[in-house]
């Protein structure tokens, strides 16, 4: 009797089912806004309290020495690496690349723990602003991520005298013979031997997110930061995100799920930091320089000379000619010696900037183009806007010269 009531219910249980689902992924949906509308609230009242005291007299300094950085800023996926490794090549640059990475790492290993991510990455920056490392457990971490094998050219710094006893170049170099990373050995060869250093990290190891938070932890006279904020066609970066397993589908093959909260979440992100420099003062807006990935890929040695100009660096022939090799190269190409395949950076960089075109799913490519059409507008990317022709024609840049946000920048 009860099974077959069962049974004469189940087309109403299943309908049950999907509607419990449909709406809660509705309130899915809900929850992420509402996050986003109060985490956008809270990056402009933070915005307030930061600068209310003049942002000129935290920002510029005397003629005491002042250490100079520079942070690379971007989505997974975007070509930060490539970014991060021109200034990597420059022999005057302290480089590190994602060393948010270890406070991260670090914040995992004390498990339930009662560790402040925030207040933890804003003690480390603070201190590496200052090529000061003095947390144990986050310089443990370090010697172990910078001399990993198959990293060995992540930091070219790090990788050469005066903490490893020669250089890449040579035959000799082994990164087991490099010395222990210690506090007074890197804060040295940091501070010593390179005017400058550049990080790059990824916005989503960024407490909220937010360039504000980088400047937050630069606000202080003896340091000086400028911030890369580098973009990439939303396309490009969610379905490379995709394939390389940064998020996962769920909700079925055709539900796209994961597409759809990946990219919300990474283009909403974008699109508050744009409007944070939007309605930056000119004093702190030309501490910030924007880059589109494509331009860079189109045309590297003209935009190399401009990121080494606002970096302040002199353009060195040395780092003009491994540009140009590392941009025509192929995927093919990448070795031992390049590390694993996220961090190589040699592609042919048409190839890169296209290879999104001939290789997604019209369906993906139609909900980015939704979740992504505010960023992708204000950065000259044209939606394909379900035309098959367009998407797929390579005559046909998807990509306009210039675009709205370039005009928000001083640089
Ligand atoms: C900015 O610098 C002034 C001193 O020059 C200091 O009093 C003020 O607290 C600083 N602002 C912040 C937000 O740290
Ligand atoms: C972490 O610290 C910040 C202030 O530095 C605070 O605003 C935030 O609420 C704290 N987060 C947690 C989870 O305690
Ligand atoms: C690609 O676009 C160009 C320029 O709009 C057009 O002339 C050409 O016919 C298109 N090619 C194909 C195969 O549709």
């Amino acid at each position: 009797m009860a099974i077959s009531r069962l049974r004469r219910n189940v087309p109403l249980i299943l309908f049950g089912v999907a509607a419990f689902c449909i709406a809660g992924s509705y309130l899915l949906d809900i929850l992420i806004q509402r996050e986003q509308q109060r985490r956008n609230a809270e990056l402009y009242l933070n915005f307030e309290k930061v600068f209310s005291n003049g942002p000129a007299s935290n920002f510029t300094r005397g003629s005491e020495r002042v250490r100079k950085n520079l942070i690379v800023v971007s989505h997974g996926r975007s070509g930060s690496t490539l970014m991060g490794d021109i200034f990597n090549h420059h022999p005057s640059v302290f480089y590190m690349y994602e060393p948010l990475q270890s406070p991260e790492r670090v914040m995992k290993g004390f498990r339930g723990g009662n560790i402040n991510y925030s207040q933890m990455v804003d003690h480390f920056l603070t201190g590496l602003f200052r090529c000061t490392f003095d947390d144990p457990d986050i310089l443990y971490d370090m010697q172990r991520y910078y001399r990993k094998p198959d990293h060995p050219r992540i930091s070219q710094a790090i990788a050469s005298p005066p903490l490893c006893p020669y250089r890449l170049t040579d035959p000799k170099w082994n990164p087991k013979l490099c010395h222990p990373m210690t506090s007074k050995a890197l804060g040295t060869a940091c501070r010593d031997h390179y005017d400058l250093t550049v990080i790059k990290v990824l916005m989503a190891r960024i407490p909220e997110n937010s360039i504000k938070t980088i400047f937050s932890s630069c606000n202080s006279k003896d340091v000086d930061c400028k911030v890369v904020f580098l973009i990439r066609d939303p396309r490009a970066v969610i379905t490379s995100s995709r394939i390389i397993g940064f998020f996962k589908e769920t909700g079925g093959r055709t539900a796209l799920q994961g597409t759809k909260s990946y990219s919300y979440k990474r283009c909403k992100q974008t699109e508050e930091n744009l409007e944070y420099v939007r309605r930056l003062p000119d004093s702190l807006r030309e501490r910030i320089k924007i880059q589109r990935f494509e331009d860079l890929a189109m045309n590297p040695l003209k935009e190399l000379s401009s990121l080494f100009e606002f970096a302040a660096l002199p353009v060195l022939e040395s780092v003009k000619t491994w540009l140009k090799q590392t941009t025509h190269s192929s995927r093919a190409a990448c070795n031992h010696m390049d590390g694993v395949d996220v961090t190589c950076t040699k592609d042919d960089y048409w190839t890169a900037i296209n290879r999104w075109r001939w290789g997604a799913h019209p369906h993906e490519i139609d909900i980015i183009e939704h979740n992504c059409a505010k960023v992708m507008n204000l950065m000259g990317y044209r939606p394909v806007d379900r035309s098959n022709d367009l998407l797929v024609n390579r005559t046909i840049p998807l990509f306009r010269e210039t675009f709205e946000a370039k005009h928000w920048f001083l640089h």
